[in-house]
């Protein structure tokens, strides 16, 4: 079954930007379409468009998206559109030792689309930098498994 999947990349530093690479470059097999967006100049709008949402992003200041991300997730917050209709998967970049904020980037985008009526397929994924695994592997591990229950979905004529 053909399946579209766009990834969002919220970054600072290009971690989440070279896990998304490497996941579409694992995922996109013809059949699933894999296209990566960076989250600079994207609107709510973005999420009419057709397909699977990946958001992908870090964590910054004391728990906040990235700066690139900032514009995106605030139109969300002031719009408020319906996303009812939009499926969505999360994988989140961040760091243990900034214990009380951990992996907030990812926590906050998925509250949010969740509070839109978006739906989660799957459980967020938070890769921890003091953990000495490597990112951009454990995306790509972690995709595969998230795109058959993207598949899951897509079959179930729920997406
Ligand atoms: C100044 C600064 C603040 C950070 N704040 C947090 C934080 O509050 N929570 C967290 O989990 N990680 C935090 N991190 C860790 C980053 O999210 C993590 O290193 C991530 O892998 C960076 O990905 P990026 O290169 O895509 O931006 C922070 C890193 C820096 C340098």
């Amino acid at each position: 079954m053909h399946l579209k999947i766009r990834i969002l990349v919220g970054t600072m530093t290009g971690t989440a930007q070279l896990c998304a690479q490497e996941m579409e470059l694992a995922l996109d097999d013809g059949e699933t379409q894999v296209e990566t967006l960076m989250m600079d100049n994207l609107d709510s709008s973005v999420f009419s468009g057709e397909g699977v949402f990946l958001i992908c992003t870090s964590t910054y200041g004391q728990g906040d998206v990235p700066d690139n991300a900032r514009a995106l997730y605030e139109d969300l917050k002031a719009r408020r559109p319906n996303l009812s209709r939009v499926r969505y998967g999360v994988f989140g970049l961040g760091d243990r030792t900034y214990a009380e904020t951990f992996n907030f980037g990812g926590k906050r985008f998925d509250e949010l689309l969740g509070e839109l009526g978006a739906r989660r397929i799957g459980e967020r994924v938070q890769h921890d930098a003091a953990s000495g695994v490597l990112p951009e592997e454990m995306a790509t591990e972690w995709g595969e498994g998230w795109i058959a229950l993207a598949k899951e979905a897509a079959e179930a004529g729920v997406s």
